[in-house]
């Protein structure tokens, strides 16, 4: 779905997850999110802020899994994908807290392992993951899982891209203090959602969007991986829609 800017894009979005919460509450079922960080949310979450505040939009029954966090990385640091999204909607919702789950950048290293699997087992105690949401990085990436990551793949620690650092790298006061690693629900944890939408705004996005949508399903463009899924949907604006 191409939509003339982020704004009008960002409305659709947020009145789908809507409805996915309000049908869950009439069905006395908890709503289970997969969620993402990143500027390109930012918009969707902004929008449900305001339909809590102004329609009474309730995320009592949320339950919600994010995507990734860097590693390692305090919960409470400024870069933290935790603080991110208590600034950015937990803070500003009836969300219960012990509802929402970010992965653990505090682990020790021995123990990712065991994490990954935990965290995969409650979304699965949760009921599985109703709804995905996605950003995409330069390079393909969703979530974390950077080129290269296979289709099978599961919640891991995943050395990053160079790419990927430089653009993260101004949140970090430059390139060598910017984490070189992060925990990612791999992609077989996104591909698992009953429903996946990627969201893509700006000129800059063009190019990667244009392969993982016409491209061949590649490890080198693991959004592509996308294209196997029965019920994903892609929601550009039209500049990241120009190379189509
Ligand atoms: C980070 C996140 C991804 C996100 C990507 C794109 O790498 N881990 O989940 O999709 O950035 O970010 P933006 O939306 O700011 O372009």
């Amino acid at each position: 779905h191409i939509y003339a800017d982020a704004k009008a894009a960002s409305r659709a979005v947020a009145e789908e997850i809507a409805d996915l919460i309000r049908q869950k509450q009439r069905e006395g079922k908890p709503c289970v999110l997969g969620l993402a960080t990143g500027s390109s949310p930012k918009t969707v979450y902004a929008e449900l802020i305001r339909m809590h505040r102004e329609e009474g939009l309730s995320f009592r029954n949320v339950v919600t899994f994010n995507l990734d966090e860097y590693y390692p990385m305090e919960p409470d640091s400024l870069q933290s994908y935790w603080r991110f999204m208590r600034e950015q909607l937990f803070d500003h919702v009836d969300i219960p807290a012990g509802n929402y789950h970010v992965p653990d950048g505090t682990i020790r290293t021995d123990k990712v392992g065991e994490f990954s699997k935990q965290y995969e087992a409650q979304i699965e105690a949760a009921g599985g993951l109703d709804f995905q949401l996605l950003g995409i990085g330069g390079n393909g990436h969703i979530g974390f899982n950077e080129p290269g990551s296979l289709i099978n793949s599961h919640t891991r620690l995943m050395m990053l891209d160079n790419s990927t650092r430089a653009a993260a790298s101004n949140d970090f006061g430059g390139l060598p203090k910017t984490p070189r690693k992060a925990i990612t629900m791999g992609v077989a944890s996104i591909l698992s959602a009953r429903r996946v939408v990627l969201l893509a705004w700006g000129e800059r996005k063009a190019p990667v969007i244009r392969g993982a949508v016409e491209g061949t399903v590649t490890e080198q463009n693991p959004a592509s991986y996308l294209q196997t899924h029965p019920n994903a949907l892609f929601v550009i604006d039209e500049a990241a829609a120009s190379e189509l």
